[in-house]
């Protein structure tokens, strides 16, 4: 049965794309992965896997492409679907076409295990169909007052109007895993003041310059057999969400929407 893992934030900048890219290139070493590149105003998961595909989601949305044909190869035999570039980006999507897109996913249930859609920033209309068609979400959480208020609006949002209430949270740039911890248990103590809503704390990423760098050299930081340490810790953070529970919200999902 395909799994999906929507990664959002609600803030921009906080390392969704990066925590996407290395995640999703951990797991393709198990298992069939495909990362959907959801942020197609300002997609950049291509740029961080270094390849430069020709079709995008918006092709696949309009009709001009099939999504199987659409979707291309990348490193560690990833499947990936680029978020396109450009501004064109940003015109809003017929509804009827979105879900028809998010459904046409199911046609790959043999090919793809393991769906990662790296979502935009904000809740707005797309970031929310790209997270309520998906099993699980991943939040990025930083140490900023601004980051807190816009993941605890995401939890807001997600529990009220998708009724999720399993949150996976990843704490980014922290400066150790004590810290990581502190900053997690900081934000649930706020968010669980006011949702019933459970949150599980998956892992720190602490603050460090070769992150920046694999940017750089468009090289993702799990490429580099020397990068010990974050290795282990992506294989960390990759099974504790595997061991996370799904939500079993209802709506359009991206795949096993026959099975309730
Ligand atoms: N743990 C980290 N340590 C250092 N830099 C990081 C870390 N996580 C992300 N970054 C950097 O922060 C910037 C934003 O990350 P990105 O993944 O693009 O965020 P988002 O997708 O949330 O907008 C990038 O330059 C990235 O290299
Ligand atoms: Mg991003």
């Amino acid at each position: 049965m395909s799994e999906t893992l929507a990664i959002a934030s609600g803030k921009g900048g906080v390392g969704k794309t990066t925590i996407s890219v290395n995640l999703a290139l951990t797991h393709s070493n198990l298992n069939k992965c495909l990362l959907l590149d959801a942020d197609m105003g300002m997609a950049n998961a291509h740029i961080l896997l270094g390849i430069n595909p020709k079709t995008s989601v918006r092709d696949v949305i309009e009709g001009n492409i099939s999504l199987e044909k659409a979707i291309v190869k990348g490193p560690n035999n990833i499947q990936f679907l680029s978020g396109g570039s450009g501004i064109t980006e940003l015109l809003s999507v017929d509804e009827t076409k979105k879900f028809n897109f998010i459904r046409s996913f199911e046609s790959l249930s043999n090919k793809v295990d393991n769906l990662y859609v790296d979502v935009s920033a904000g809740a707005d209309e797309m970031a929310l169909n790209m997270i309520s068609a998906s099993d699980k979400l991943l939040i990025v959480l930083v140490n900023e007052p601004t980051s807190f208020m816009d993941a605890f609006t995401l939890i807001k949002v997600c529990n009220l109007e998708l009724k999720f209430k399993e949150f996976c949270i990843v704490t980014n740039m922290v400066s150790s895993e004590h810290h990581g911890k502190l900053v997690f248990e900081k934000f649930k103590e706020i968010v669980t003041k006011f949702y019933d809503v459970n949150l599980n704390h998956i892992g720190s990423l602490l603050n460090m310059k070769e992150i920046k760098n694999s940017v750089l050299k468009k090289q993702p930081i799990v490429l580099n057999k020397q990068n010990k340490n974050i290795i282990s810790l992506f294989n960390r953070l990759l099974n504790n969400v595997n061991n996370a529970s799904k939500n079993t919200h209802n709506g359009i999902k991206f795949f096993n929407n026959s099975i309730k």
